[in-house]
C-alpha cells in the first residue's frame, strides 16, 4: 500500500526523480517476482523429492480428472503359488509380508534352486492351488490340483508346517532374480509321490515345491525409498501389487486401437483383457478416470466410507510396477499372446518408472505399515497424492 501512495504522490506532484520511480516499480514487482520464484522452487522440490517425473521429461499429472471420495476395493486376489493360477476372496488379513498366503510358495528348479515362473513355463498358470483353513478337525492345508488332461494327481501340504514337519524338510536358500537370498523348505507328504514328483512331471523338468522360511527377505529400495526397510516373500519384489479397473479398461481401449498392427490379433477387437492378468492382490475402481494409482503415494482402506482417524493403517504405494511378458498368457488357457498386452504396453506405458524407463508400467507396488484387514466393497481413503 505504501507504495501505490508513493506513486499516486508522485503522479499528482510531478516531483518525481527517475530514481525514486525506478525504486517503486521495484517494490510494486517485488511481490509478483516472489511469488513466480517461490512457484518454481516448490516443484523443482516435488519434482526431487518425490520422483524424477522432470528427468522422465512428463508433465505433472493432473489432479482434478480423478474423483477420490468414492474409490473402493472391487477384486482381492492371492497367487498362494508363485506364477501358478490366483484365487479371489471376499476378505484377506495382511501382514508386513502382504495378504496372508499370497506368494507364501514356490516352484524351483532342483538343480540350482532358481523359482520357475510363466515366463518360462507358461502352463504353469493352469495349476490350481487352493487354500483350505483348518477345521475343529484338521490342520489347514494347501490343495493343489492340475488340469484332467494332463493326469497329475492332486496333492496337498500344510498350510502352516509345523516346527517339527519344517525339521524333517529340507532346508535350502532359494534365487529369484540372480538373488539366492531367500529361505525356504522342500514341500514333503506323507501320503502318494511327494509334491516333488508330480510337479516335475508336469512341469517337465525336475523341480519342487517350496514354502518359505522364517529369515527375513527385504524389498529393494526404491528411488523415492532409497531406506525402504519391508519385507516380503516370493513375490517379485515388494508385498502389494495395486491396480484399478479403469486402467485395464483404458488398456484394453488402446489395444483396440492397434488392432492389425504389430501382430495385435483381431480377436482383440472384442477379446476383454482382465484383470487376472495382471496377477495384482487389490483392484480398485471409482476413481473415474484410468491410471489414479500412478499419482496415489498413501492411502488407508476400511470399510467407512468416511475417513476415520486411526482406522486403518497406511499403505504406502513405493514404485510403478514394471511389466515382462507374463501379462501376454491368458490366466485360464495358459496360451501366451504374442503382442498383447506387452506391445501396447511398450506403445503407451513407457518413460513412467523413473529407475527402468524403458520399461512398460501398469499398476503400483506397495508396502504394508501394520496387519490389518481388507474387503472387497471396502474404500480408499487417500492420504497422499505425487509421483511414485
Ligand atoms: C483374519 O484374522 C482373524 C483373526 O486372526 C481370523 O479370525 C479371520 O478368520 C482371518 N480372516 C481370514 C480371511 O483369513
Ligand atoms: C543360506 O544363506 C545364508 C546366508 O548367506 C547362509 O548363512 C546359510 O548357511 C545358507 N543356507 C543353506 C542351507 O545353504
Amino acid at each position: 500500500m505504501k507504495q501505490m501512495v508513493d506513486l499516486s504522490t508522485i503522479w499528482e506532484h510531478g516531483r518525481a526523480t527517475l530514481q525514486t520511480l525506478w525504486i517503486s516499480i521495484i517494490f510494486l514487482l517485488a511481490p509478483f517476482a516472489y511469488l513466480v520464484l517461490s512457484q518454481r522452487s516448490k516443484s523443482k522440490s516435488v519434482a526431487s523429492g518425490r520422483s524424477d517425473k522432470g528427468e522422465a521429461g512428463s508433465t505433472a499429472p493432473d489432479h482434478s480428472k480423478f474423483d477420490t471420495s468414492n474409490i473402493r476395493v472391487t477384486k482381492i486376489l492371492i497367487h498362494p503359488i508363485k506364477s501358478c493360477k490366483g484365487t479371489s476372496v471376499p476378505e484377506a488379513n495382511y501382514t508386513l509380508h502382504g495378504l496372508d498366503n499370497d506368494r507364501k510358495w514356490c516352484i524351483i528348479k532342483t538343480h540350482n534352486n532358481a523359482v520357475v515362473t510363466a515366463r518360462d513355463v507358461a502352463k504353469m498358470v493352469l495349476i490350481h492351488p487352493r487354500i483350505i483353513p483348518a477345521s475343529s478337525s484338521e490342520a489347514g492345508r494347501l490343495e493343489v490340483s492340475f488340469p484332467k488332461e494332463s493326469g497329475c494327481e492332486t496333492f496337498s501340504v500344510p498350510l502352516n508346517p509345523t516346527e517339527e514337519q519344517l525339521q524333517d524338510w529340507e532346508n535350502i536358500n532359494i534365487s529369484l532374480w540372480g538373488k539366492d537370498d531367500i529361505e525356504g523348505y522342500v514341500c514333503q507328504t506323507n501320503i502318494g509321490r511327494s509334491p516333488s514328483e508330480i510337479l516335475s512331471e508336469y512341469m517337465g523338468m525336475p523341480v519342487h515345491l517350496a514354502v518359505r522360511g522364517s529369515r527375513q527377505r527385504s524389498c529393494p529400495p526404491t528411488i523415492r525409498f532409497p531406506n525402504l526397510d519391508a519385507p516380503s516373500y516370493f513375490q517379485d519384489g515388494y508385498p502389494l501389487l495395486i491396480v484399478s479397473e479403469e486402467s485395464v479398461a483404458a488398456a484394453q481401449e488402446l489395444i483396440r486401437e492397434m488392432v492389425g498392427m504389430q501382430g495385435i490379433e483381431e480377436k482383440w477387437s472384442s477379446d476383454t483383457l482382465q484383470v487376472e492378468r495382471f496377477r495384482p492382490n487389490i483392484v480398485i475402481k471409482g476413481a473415474g478416470a484410468p491410471f489414479f494409482e500412478d499419482i496415489l503415494t498413501e492411502f488407508t482402506i476400511d470399510s467407512h466410507h468416511e475417513a476415520v482417524e486411526g482406522a486403518s493403517s497406511i499403505i504406502r504405494l513405493v514404485r510403478k510396477c514394471t511389466r515382462c511378458v507374463l501379462p501376454n498368457v491368458h490366466p485360464e488357457t495358459g496360451v501366451r499372446d504374442k503382442a498383447v498386452p506387452l506391445k501396447v504396453l511398450m506403445k503407451h506405458r513407457r518413460g513412467l518408472d523413473p529407475g527402468r524407463p524403458r520399461l512398460p508400467c501398469m499398476g503400483c507396488n506397495g508396502v504394508f505399515t501394520a496387519n490389518g484387514v481388507v474387503k472387497v466393497g471396502d474404500w480408499i481413503h487417500v492420504c497422499e497424492t505425487g509421483f511414485v
